[in-house]
């Protein structure tokens, strides 16, 4: 059976009705595509394993039940490696879980290598956590790894681990298996710990090789931490539970972990991840096909209205790192967007203070439909 594309189903109207952050943020009149939540409905089979859970009244304390197995076999069909489940964990969520591992493995004050511009939270937990974040920023229109930088920073004395996004966000970039066997190698010659977000790698587009950290033939992998999740994929992420596996070498570590960690993570969010690691391929394949042609269309559409945006089509993810520096808008075009617009992006400066500038993102998993109205009311307020 043909599954219709995931991003037309519901109207504007409906998501008004959604009571999630995206929605509220902003006053009515705002077309929200800031935060990376989807405008979806869920999954077919995620829908009709929380509705038995809802009939069933099971809303006890979270078991882990079989997500670490479904997700190992999931990424093993997907990508081509599946992690040993015995080595999984589940938490809370992504950013909780990497915390918990830092925690672990590094004393306050540690030094966590970063590349900005960069999801946000891993600034703002790892000063939360007391970790000195060290970053070496993404180089060249590619937004490729300073490899030189990477080393130089391992070298100078105070890091202790290196928080590595694959795919990246926002820029959207996967990186490749002789790349991250570089970074691999460098790693090891400091006794730099590694850990990779992979929170985004069910969203690679048809055509891009991802290469999952933990399959790397490498001591830095078997030493590694990798944190995957089906809440950016499914659009789970208020339903909380994610999973941080650790290599062969790092199991012992990621059993210091609390067990009481593990139960900040939801029962449905359990639940509704196995669902969708075991029986939402189909429906996760319609979807890539419809964000596959969104990042084309924004990409048109751009071109037509706003040729002076700069926009490197993504190898993952529904985000767009939109480089508006050439419109004048200051620091923060999002916030001009926002006032002259009504459409709210998520602001660039956060992703990094030298690097965000002058940029915003947006969230393209959508309508085609919301995409044209939020491109024009962009190019509205210039
Ligand atoms: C790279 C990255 N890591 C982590 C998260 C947040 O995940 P979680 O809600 O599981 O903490 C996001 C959400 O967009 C993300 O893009």
């Amino acid at each position: 059976v043909e599954i219709p594309n995931p991003l037309t189903a519901l109207t504007l109207d409906e998501l008004r009705t959604r009571r999630s952050i995206k929605w509220h943020q902003y006053e009515p009149d705002v077309l929200p595509m800031w935060i990376a939540e989807m405008d979806t409905l869920l999954a077919p089979p995620i829908a009709a394993v929380l509705t038995e859970a809802v009939a069933r009244g099971d809303t006890g304390y979270v078991h882990p039940g079989g997500y670490a197995e479904a997700f190992a076999e999931f990424s093993g069909r997907r990508l081509g490696y599946a992690p040993d489940p015995a080595h999984g964990r589940v938490l809370p969520d992504v950013m909780i879980a990497i915390i918990d591992v830092l925690d672990a493995i590094t004393e306050p004050g540690a030094g966590i290598v970063v590349n900005p511009p960069v999801y946000h939270p891993f600034f703002t937990f790892l000063r939360l956590a007391h970790r000195t974040v060290v970053p070496v920023p993404l180089v060249g229109d590619d937004y490729a790894l300073d490899l030189a930088g990477l080393d130089a920073a391992f070298a100078s004395g105070n890091v202790s681990a290196y928080l590595l996004c694959n795919p990246h966000n926002p820029t959207g970039t996967v990186y490749d298996r002789a790349t991250l066997l570089e970074v691999a190698t460098l790693a090891t010659r400091h006794g730099v710990r590694i850990l990779v977000d992979e929170i985004h790698a069910p969203l690679v587009y048809p055509g891009v090789a991802y290469t999952p950290f933990l399959s790397l033939d490498h001591e830095a992998a078997a030493r590694a931490f990798v944190f995957v999740s089906a809440s950016k994929a499914w659009n789970l992420p208020g339903l909380k539970a994610a999973i941080a596996f650790a290599g062969p070498d790092a199991v012992e570590e990621l059993a210091r972990v609390p067990l009481e960690a593990e139960f900040g993570s939801g029962l449905f969010g359990v639940i509704a991840s196995e669902a969708a690691v075991r029986e939402g391929e189909p429906w996760l394949d319609a979807l890539r096909t419809g964000l596959d042609a969104n990042r084309t269309l924004l990409a048109e559409l751009l071109a037509a209205e706003l040729p002076q945006v700069g926009y490197r089509v993504p190898d993952a993810t529904y985000l767009a790192w939109l480089d508006c520096r050439a419109l004048d808008l200051g620091d923060d075009p999002a916030e001009v967007f926002l006032e002259r617009g009504r459409v709210a992006l998520a602001s660039g400066p956060p992703f990094g203070a030298e690097q965000g500038r002058g940029f915003a993102r947006l969230n393209f998993a959508t309508s085609p439909e919301l995409i044209r109205e939020g491109v024009r009311r962009m190019a509205a307020s210039l």
